[in-house]
């Protein structure tokens, strides 16, 4: 087949991420907010895009429940599931971030080890991690969607901080308590750390 009718070419790209990145004059970045469910990283993703955007910032949530509807359909909590919900997620994170897109991903994201493959998927420069460190008895007392009860009762099984580990993060740079800061106050806290490291 001649190289004209190659329609899948191994060229170079035409158009680089610098070219994306100052096309939307900020740069591409992932935030990743790793902690228990019902810890709030779900409500602060989507407040802190609502920030970024009116900043005139292309963003992005990637939010653990809405991909296990779509892309991560399918997948389960056993460990080796988790691997899988992290690596595709951190995967389509990369693919955006390297259009000059602000990702924001909200997944529990349980063990040093899956936040590891998350970051060396995207690359340290683009990755940022957030710990929101609401305590686990804050998360289990709102139990926003009844998973807490039912973890408890064993209706739902391998739940993490009941009956699946979560471990502390040691490569989180920053933490986040929602019962010790309003969700205003968390979202400012976010914004101002984030929004400088945006300027090309
Ligand atoms: S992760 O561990 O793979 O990062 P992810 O963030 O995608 O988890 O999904 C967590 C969400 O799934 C929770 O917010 C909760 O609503 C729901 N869920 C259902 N079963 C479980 C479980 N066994 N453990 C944790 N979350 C669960």
């Amino acid at each position: 087949m001649s190289q004209s009718n190659n329609i899948f070419p191994n060229q170079e790209e035409l158009v680089t991420s610098s070219d994306k990145e100052n096309l939307l004059s900020h740069k591409g970045l992932v935030i990743w907010m790793t902690g228990y469910s019902g810890s709030g990283k779900t409500t602060l993703a989507y407040e802190l895009e609502r920030r970024l955007h009116d900043e005139g910032i292309l963003t992005k949530v990637l939010d653990g429940d809405v991909l296990r509807q779509g892309l991560n359909k399918g997948l389960g909590f056993s460990m080796e599931d988790r691997t899988e919900n992290i690596r595709r997620t951190a995967e389509l994170a990369k693919q955006l971030a390297s259009c000059g897109v602000v990702v924001i991903c909200s997944l529990i994201t349980p063990t040093n080890e899956l936040r590891r493959l998350a970051e060396n998927i995207i690359g340290e420069q683009h990755f940022i991690l957030y710990h929101i460190s609401t305590p686990l008895e804050v998360c289990e007392k709102r139990d926003v969607k009844g998973h807490y009860a039912k973890a408890r009762t064993g209706e739902i099984k391998e739940f993490t901080g009941v009956s699946n580990p979560f471990e502390m993060p040691t490569n989180a740079i920053y933490s986040i308590d929602t019962s010790e800061l309003s969700i205003d106050e968390s979202v400012t806290y976010l914004f101002d750390d984030i929004f400088q490291l945006l300027a090309i």
